[in-house]
């Protein structure tokens, strides 16, 4: 098999970048370990910041997010017993599931005559310190080769992208946090039209939701929990006490619970030759900022708008930029998701300080409009500078 673009993994990045090249006249073939109706049901990301939705929409996979997302135009902060509203006013984000961006964009590929291959196994990247790059690769069992002309390592923080790359020509930075998050998915209607961070001495909560019908809650835990000591009453006796003292919380039907850890990670440079690493696969946050799937988007956009120019005047000014051009907002991301981690959470270093600061600053950022502008413009997301 040959292609021009052979990307690993069919999460946000690999579909987006996939779609994105094909608006270019530029050929991929995504490669999936995962089966269609797994990656189509994983339940993560939910909120899409205002260019995002701009570039789903005028790349023409937004039709559904128009008409089924919810769009916020502020948060509200709760803390002290009560809510505090930061409006964004024009600036708006939208609610709108990660899994619903997934279908939409495969739908969209497969429409276009777009080549994914779901369910592969034994992926693996080569000589793409070279010109000639190939990934290989089962499908039905059966080994094959898909050589192309560049490999976008699309498939996350636990793909095998990132680790084919020889571990001397990366830096890492890393930071662990020691706190996770119980996940729920619930059939209950929102007690507000828009998310609650609740700042709370039993520990950080936030609501969110993804449609008027169902809601989106978590609750930090310790980083090591297992989901079997949280039954449902036990979160739903938590999420009452953390976020219940603001606003009267409906319960509703479990469909879902997990626990997420908190990261944050980047690797540097983004790529290695032939092989560009997009999304998480080169940096995860930890989710308080909602951020994850919004730079994933960054990077394929700057990616597909480098691999154009290539191939359109072999100039290859825009690829070896690639990785400075993604790293400065992706730092700013990284910098903003920890700011809002260390504002919300009980931390078992800090102590009676850390806590009265915590408090300051929660009043700071929801009186001061300077401070709420700050907050708002990286919430709804900083400028794609390409
Ligand atoms: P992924 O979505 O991880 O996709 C990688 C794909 O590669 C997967 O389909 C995987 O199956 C595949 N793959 C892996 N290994 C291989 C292999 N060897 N061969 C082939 N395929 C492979 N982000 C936001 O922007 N907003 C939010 O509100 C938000 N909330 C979040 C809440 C939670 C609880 C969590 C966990 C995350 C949240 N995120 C959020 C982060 C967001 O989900 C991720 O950043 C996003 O999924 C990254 O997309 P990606 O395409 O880079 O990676
Ligand atoms: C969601 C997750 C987040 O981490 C966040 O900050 C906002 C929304 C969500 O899952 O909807």
């Amino acid at each position: 098999m040959r292609t021009q673009v052979g990307i690993v993994g069919a999460g946000p990045a690999g579909l987006m970048l996939s779609h994105l090249l094909h608006l270019e006249g530029i050929s991929s073939v995504i490669l999936e370990n995962r089966g269609r109706d797994y990656i189509e049901s994983r339940i993560r990301a939910g909120l899409i910041e205002q260019w995002a939705r701009d570039l789903l929409t005028e790349t023409g996979v937004g039709a559904r997010m128009q008409r089924e997302g919810m769009f916020h135009n502020g948060v509200y902060f709760g803390f002290g017993g009560a809510l505090h509203y930061i409006d964004f006013r024009a600036l708006v984000g939208k609610g709108y599931g990660q899994q619903e961006v997934v279908k939409d964009l495969i739908d969209r590929r497969l429409a276009d005559g777009g080549q994914i291959l779901f369910e592969v196994t034994d992926v693996s990247v080569h000589d793409f310190a070279g010109s000639a790059p190939k990934i290989h690769f089962r499908h039905d069992g059966e080994k094959q080769e898909l050589a192309c002309d560049f490999i976008g390592g699309c498939d996350g923080f636990h793909g095998i992208c990132r680790p084919s790359i020889p571990a001397t020509a990366l830096t890492v930075f890393d930071r662990e946090y020691p706190f996770g998050w119980v996940g729920i998915l619930s059939e209950s209607p929102p007690p507000e039209g828009e998310l609650i961070y609740a700042y709370h001495e039993r520990g950080f909560a936030l609501y969110t939701m993804r449609s008027p019908t169902l809601a989106r809650l978590y609750l930090q835990c310790a980083p090591d929990e297992d989901i079997e000591n949280w039954p449902d009453a036990r979160i739903w006796q938590e999420l009452q006490a953390r976020i219940g003292g603001t606003r009267s919380l409906a319960q509703g039907a479990m469909l879902q619970k997990g626990i997420t850890a908190m990261r944050s990670f980047v690797v540097e440079p983004m790529q290695h030759g032939r092989l560009f690493l997009a999304g998480d696969s080169a940096h995860i946050q930890p989710p308080t900022g909602a951020k994850g799937m919004n730079l994933a988007l960054a990077d394929v956009l700057v990616l597909s708008r480098a691999m154009a120019e290539f191939y359109r005047s072999g100039r290859g000014e825009l690829l070896e930029r690639y990785s400075a051009t993604c790293l400065r907002r992706v730092w700013k991301a990284q910098r903003f998701s920890w700011w809002m981690t260390q504002l919300f959470h009980l931390d078992p270093t800090h102590n009676a300080f850390d806590r009265k600061r915590q408090l300051a600053e929660l009043d700071y950022v929801t009186s001061s409009e300077a401070a709420g502008r700050s907050l708002a413009e990286n919430y709804v997301g900083l400028p794609v500078e390409i």
